[in-house]
């Protein structure tokens, strides 16, 4: 076993007690104090709080932009060449995995949403030096696996799911409390399903009822290897425990029911891990981490997201006479299941010039408006599409026929229960939308629905943009309550669209 990248002396330890952070805690208005100190803590334990409730408005560290409400109405033609923001999964993970590598490591095309910048501030916490160098160009110092320092405050997180789940794996593996905080989306978010496999390898887990944030968790550096099968295919929790891998001796596995975005297995061999893949039965498969392995700092270049890229491509898709062409899209094949879904749909997608990038498939994605027919999408392509279906049930809303999307419950634990947003705001513009249980049935004319509706975007980023999106062709626009939420995933969406042809102006 080789220690090296353990060692970190150079770094200073900030000391803190338990009690003071939880004082801290308390004094930002997340906890009652009384009801965290009487909790116990045991080793390899979960303590979920049972009271009290998160606070409405947030403590200290929950950003309360004031809300920015938006219309967009109905535009002519896209045309043109559209530059889009960096992949936020590759983007959190490029900032850890250099934090956890030897060395300076060099990123490129880094998304600067404020869901990677909680990364960034919560990195900074652990005492990892890390600094911009123009815009999407990071350098990070990193500190080696296991070589983080203890945060003096909360890990204020925002509303990013992806950011708390990644973090918690690299907390375990550390001797130490972090404490993890967010907005009152992130606050709603289930924990339990990362929760239960870092117990098992040995951290301590204290949280609020049904293991929301506000958590504690109290890492060892005498973790354990685990095999663990996920009940949900989840690349969050499977990266989470990946994660946890790196610091414990031996081999960790993790089985998935489903194949998730593997992201997280590309960039550790980008970073010199050793990493296996082995196909399960049904469909799943087995990854396996080779742990302790000595990270070394590496240049990193991101691709734009195809998950941003899904929303000007949706509009090219629906509003007559576009041709648009999307730049240097990441098509990693686990992420593309809406390319698949609108080419189903009769849409007129062209992948052009294929390449790679720091170990991810990247292509030029060119759009052309058409008609589009209804599709029956099956519950198997969820994992690959996971973020696409509120603009996915868009394209349905204006195709022509009955589209089923079958299996959507994971939609219910996103940034909002995306389930209940999509039928509320499609009913609300017009639409037929039947819930069967975790299916979706949504029956469209051929004609986009008339729009005309106020949406609630419930702090999330993805329902506010599917909707500027119906507007865009609908009859009578569409306004969205607050479109703050966007800067998660997408700064300088409104621009972009509107650079496009879009018609998005504030309220
Ligand atoms: C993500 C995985 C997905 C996705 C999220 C980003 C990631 O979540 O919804 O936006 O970066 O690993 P799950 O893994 O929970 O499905």
């Amino acid at each position: 076993m080789r220690r090296s990248a353990y060692v970190r002396a150079e770094l200073p330890r900030k000391e803190e007690s338990v009690k003071n952070k939880i004082q801290l805690m308390a004094s930002a208005r997340f906890l009652a104090p009384s009801a965290v100190l009487e909790t116990g803590v045991k080793k390899g334990q979960q303590t979920i709080l049972d009271q009290p409730s998160a606070p409405k408005t947030g403590g200290a560290e929950t950003a309360l932009a004031s809300p920015s409400p938006l219309i967009s109405e109905r535009a002519e033609s896209l045309a043109g060449e559209a530059v889009l923001p960096g992949d936020k999964s590759i983007s959190h993970r490029a900032l850890i995995f250099g934090a956890l590598a030897v060395g300076e490591t060099w990123v490129r095309g880094l998304l600067e949403g404020d869901d990677v910048m909680a990364t960034a501030g919560a990195l900074r916490e652990y005492g990892v030096e890390l600094e911009s160098d123009g815009p999407g160009k990071w350098r990070i110092w990193g500190v080696g696996v296991g070589g983080f320092a203890e945060p003096a405050r909360p890990l204020a997180l925002g509303n990013a799911g992806t950011a708390v789940r990644l973090l918690m794996g690299v907390a375990a593996g550390h001797g130490f409390t972090s404490f993890f905080t967010g907005d009152d989306s992130l606050l709603s978010r289930p924990m339990k399903r990362v929760a239960d496999p870092l117990t098992r390898m040995g951290a301590v887990i204290t949280a609020r009822s049904a293991c929301r944030l506000p958590l504690a968790l109290t890492g060892t550096s005498d973790l354990l290897p685990i095999s663990y099968t996920l009940p949900v295919a989840s690349a969050q929790v499977k990266s989470a425990i990946l994660l946890a891998g790196l610091a414990a001796p031996g081999e960790t596995s993790v089985i998935e029911p489903a194949p998730s975005r593997d992201h997280s297995e590309r960039m550790l061999r980008h970073f010199g891990a050793e990493v296996r893949l082995e196909e399960e039965a049904a469909g799943g498969r087995k990854i396996t981490l080779v742990g302790q392995p000595e990270l070394s700092a590496a240049e990193l270049s991101v691709p734009a997201d195809i998950s941003s890229a899904a929303f000007p491509l949706a509009a090219a898709l629906l509003v007559p006479g576009s041709r648009i062409l999307l730049k240097n899209v990441g098509i990693n094949p686990l992420r593309c299941g809406l390319l698949e879904c609108a080419r189903e749909m009769g849409g007129d997608i062209e992948i052009l010039e294929r390449r790679e990038l720091s170990g991810e498939p990247v292509a030029d994605i060119a759009v052309s408006a058409g008609k589009l027919r209804a599709i029956d999408v099956p519950a198997a392509r969820a994992p690959s599409m996971i973020d696409e279906y509120p603009i996915l049930a868009i394209l349905a809303a204006c195709a022509e026929g009955t589209s089923r999307m079958r299996g959507l419950g994971e939609l219910r634990h996103k940034e909002s229960d995306r389930f209940t947003a999509i039928v509320d705001g499609l009913e609300a513009c017009g639409a037929s939308v039947v819930a069967e249980q975790d299916d979706l049935l949504i029956t469209g004319t051929g004609a986009p629905p008339p729009g005309g509706a106020h949406i609630a975007s419930r702090l999330d980023h993805r329902i506010a943009m599917a909707f500027l999106v119906l507007g865009m062709v609908s009859r009578d626009g569409v306004t969205i309550d607050d479109g703050t939420p966007i800067a998660t995933s997408f700064p300088g969406f409104v621009e972009l669209m509107n650079n496009l042809g879009g018609q998005i102006k504030d309220v």
